[in-house]
């Protein structure tokens, strides 16, 4: 059993993989997209995106990194993934559900369902071209307006030769309205020979539960679910370690905003970046949480990270001494 943190562009970069991971549960992660056209990536550009890739392809907890690509040009994508690779870069994902229209437009991610053969072509350029050591897997919707291709696309990318695929159970058009259908991630799994990740829509233990029994999956991937509710991937492996699940309470959350928040110091001190990331977060994590809708409310006019802080500090303080008369 597997659980993987999704790929997610603007909202997990290094800096939250890095907390997540700390936190615990999770086996592996995968970097946000790196958009291949008709360039090849520096080093410092690859290190931008992926900077665990100079430390061994580990989060700070060492947690393995995978770097994910997104483009259509195989060949130039096979010379960037061997720049990757040169430059660290140990295995390789492939996106094919990015329902961005700027990316669509240009023929990268979801639009791709559309032409399973270009899928294959993509997936077997890239495993000929890559040394054998390193592995390869594919990342993808269950379609683009319908499901029809669904088996096809699947087929095309463990035909091209990837060892594992992550299917998250919409297609393009869905978007990310619920439901997602789990019972497609079954017939994919009994459709090809290398091992199926779950995906879509995992917010609770319960749903973990479920989509396994579902999908028959052995490894689950959490994208949303993880960010809303950061000790989710923990919760989900002490249940399948047998051991007494115990969710975090709001006091031990605010201590991790309060690493947040410094790694982000840290990346970026001199910009909005901090302090645009923290909303961003705990815009997310108020629909599971009141203490981090109040929080967001008492932040939300402040812009500068020197009046954020003593916030954040406070109201760590504050919810210990909630538990401590609890
Ligand atoms: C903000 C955002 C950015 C995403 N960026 C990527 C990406 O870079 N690569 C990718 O393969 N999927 C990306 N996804 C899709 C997720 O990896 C995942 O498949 C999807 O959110 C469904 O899983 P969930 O219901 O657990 O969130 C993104 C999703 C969101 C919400």
């Amino acid at each position: 059993m597997q659980l993987i943190l999704a790929p997610m562009q603007g909202l997990v970069d290094d800096v939250m993989r890095d907390l997540l991971t700390r936190i615990g549960g999770f086996d592996e992660c995968v970097s946000e997209f790196v958009r291949i056209t008709h360039t090849v990536h520096s080093r410092q550009t690859w290190l931008k995106y992926v900077p665990e890739i100079a430390n061994g392809n580990r989060t700070f907890a060492g947690i393995p990194c995978t770097v994910q690509l997104l483009g259509s040009d195989a060949d130039n994508m096979a010379v960037n993934a061997l720049e990757a690779i040169r430059f660290g870069a140990d295995k390789i994902d492939l996106n094919f559900g990015c329902p961005a229209p700027t990316v669509n437009k240009h023929k990268g991610g979801a639009v791709l369902l559309k032409e399973p053969e270009l899928i294959y072509h993509i997936v077997r350029t890239l495993r000929q071209n890559l040394p054998a050591e390193i592995p390869l897997t594919g990342k993808m919707r269950l379609g683009y307006e319908d499901k029809t291709l669904a088996l096809e696309c699947a087929a095309a990318i463990a035909d091209g030769g990837a060892c594992a695929l992550t299917v998250h159970a919409r297609t393009k058009v869905e978007g990310y309205e619920p439901p997602a259908h789990w019972e497609w991630l079954r017939r994919i799994r009994e459709a090809v020979t290398i091992p199926v990740t779950a995906n879509g829509d995992v917010f609770t233990l319960q749903d973990y539960i479920d989509i396994k029994n579902v999908s028959g999956c052995e490894s689950v991937m959490l994208g949303r679910g993880a960010v809303m509710r950061p000790d989710l991937a923990r919760q989900i492996k002490q249940f399948e370690q047998n051991q007494a699940v115990s969710e975090a309470n709001f006091a031990e959350i605010a201590g991790w905003i309060n690493l947040f928040f410094d790694l982000c110091l840290a990346k970026e001190a001199n910009n909005k970046y901090p302090v645009a990331r923290l909303k961003q977060w705990l815009g997310m994590m108020k629909k599971v949480y009141p203490q981090a809708g109040e929080l967001f409310e008492s932040v939300r006019t402040l812009k500068e990270a020197d009046d954020v802080r003593p916030v954040l500090q406070a109201f760590e303080r504050q919810q210990q001494e909630l538990v401590c008369l609890a």
